[in-house]
């Protein structure tokens, strides 16, 4: 099928690229001219496992083409994937004015029928908005709407695209929808579902599957914190309850709250909607406000251990990336744990395997960046981890112990067992876990 996809951000690109490899031809279109450049040169602009090799491939192969003409990208395209920026506005609700926009350009140049799919993520309703913008100047046999939510994860996204445990596709054309069905089919081969549904619910069900995904993770958040007060243990009240198969054992793992460019944004722009329709959503206002103080959590730790000695000290930190496998430090916790160390006096060495070169832009030489996670430790006086980078998981504890001042450990992620590092010098403290 011939495909164009609009926007070439991290969902447009894994989006264009994985259709390209089941034999599509795809052009994908962006206005940033600099970037299209480099796309056409052969260049991945965004850090995503196995996406080079799959980009590589279909671009050599002619099947994966980059252009900034909307025009010359749709005329042939049979289906429109609209991957455009949804930024949260003032308000919190999704600024739509580059999906509008797009979709007003569109609708001056469309000439023959065509599926025009929202892939972003936006708010309940677009799909008809979109739909009332294009049929302002375009007959409404020419073109269907659709609404086709992204579940993809950062770091593991190409897999996620090529086996999705479904699909879930908004629309209640017959012509669109065995498009979108002969679109998908390769993907689904190992029998997971296609759901048809109607466009409204195809857009609320991405809201509803980010936002119970950050309850679920803000839920756990506030039992590791008790578990710290009671003196349980989290780790093993996680397994006691994901065994149990209506709960599962996914997603479950508490840490210093969730970040990233879609969970805040989407949660907030749910309470949004809600409040929008007149409706106190009281659970997702909760678990924004226990995010917030989940991200504060380990910098009071620190507090708490050095009072007013934390001025001075030098705190080494190890993952900066919102979440392992990934350069995205967007709504990262290290970003506002880097803040309050500085507001408190204290300096901070650091290190990432990845996102290194987004956090020099934000504080310079506020901070000092470190080649590797062992020259991070060099004369600092504590450990702090906050992200679960797999490298951090088994480090040489002597080493550790000789390059700190002293043996303190702050683990945001629970990346050690207590009974491991019983056996070590170190202070070590954790999420939900009694030291
Ligand atoms: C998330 C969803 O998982 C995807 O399904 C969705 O498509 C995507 O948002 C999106 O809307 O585009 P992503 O933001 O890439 O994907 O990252 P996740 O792996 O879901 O992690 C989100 C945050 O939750 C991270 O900060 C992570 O550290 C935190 N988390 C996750 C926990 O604190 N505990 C857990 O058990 C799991």
């Amino acid at each position: 099928m011939n495909i164009a996809i609009v926007g070439t951000g991290y969902v447009g690109l894994v989006t264009g690229t994985c259709f390209a490899e089941t034999g599509n031809h795809v052009i994908c279109v962006d206005i940033n001219e600099e970037k299209v450049r480099q796309m056409q040169a052969g260049q991945v602009p965004i850090y995503e496992p196995e996406l080079d090799h799959l980009f590589e491939r279909n671009a050599q192969a002619g099947r994966l083409k980059f252009t900034t003409n909307l025009a010359e990208a749709i005329k042939d395209a049979e289906i429109i994937f609209l991957a455009l920026p949804t930024p949260p506005g003032g308000d919190g609700a999704a600024d739509l004015s580059y999906v509008m926009g797009v979709a007003d350009d569109l609708s001056k140049i469309i000439t023959s029928y065509k599926v025009i799919v929202d892939k972003s993520t936006v708010p309940v309703g677009t799909a008809e908005k979109v739909h009332a913008i294009l049929a302002k100047n375009l007959d409404e046999s020419l073109f269907d709407v659709v609404s086709n939510p992204e579940f993809l994860r950062e770091g593991v996204a190409v897999e996620d695209f090529m086996k999705p445990d479904r699909v879930v596709i908004g629309t209640n054309s017959e012509r669109a929808r065995d498009l979108m069905k002969k679109l998908y089919m390769p993907f689904v081969r190992q029998g997971n579902p296609i759901y048809f549904m109607d466009e409204r619910s195809a857009e609320m069900t991405k809201y509803a599957a980010n936002s119970y995904l950050a309850t679920r993770i803000s839920f756990m958040n506030e039992i590791a914190n008790l578990c710290e007060r009671v003196g349980a243990n989290v780790d093993a009240v996680r397994k006691g309850m994901g065994s149990d198969n209506r709960i599962g054992k996914r997603f479950l793992f508490p840490g210093i709250g969730y970040g990233g460019s879609c969970f805040p944004k989407d949660v907030k722009a749910l309470a949004k909607t809600a409040e929008e329709y007149d409706f106190d959503f009281k659970i997702l206002k909760s678990v924004m406000q226990v995010n917030q103080r989940q991200k504060n959590r380990l910098v009071e730790k620190l507090e708490n251990y050095y009072g007013d000695e934390l001025k001075g000290k030098t705190i080494a930190l190890w993952g900066l990336s919102f979440k392992p496998n990934t350069d995205d430090i967007r709504e990262a916790p290290s970003l506002l744990i880097i803040e309050q160390l500085l507001e408190l006096g204290a300096k901070v060495q650091a290190f990432d395997p990845e996102a290194m070169s987004h956090i020099q832009q934000i504080f310079g030489d506020k901070i000092t960046l470190c080649e590797n996670k062992y020259e991070a430790l060099e004369g600092a006086d504590a450990l702090a981890i906050l992200t679960e980078w797999n490298e951090f998981r088994t480090p040489d504890f002597e080493k550790i112990a000789s390059l700190l001042n002293s043996k303190v450990i702050f683990d945001g992620r629970n990346l050690y067992s207590l009974e491991q590092m019983r056996e070590q010098p170190f202070y070590y403290e954790s999420i939900g876990r009694a030291t």
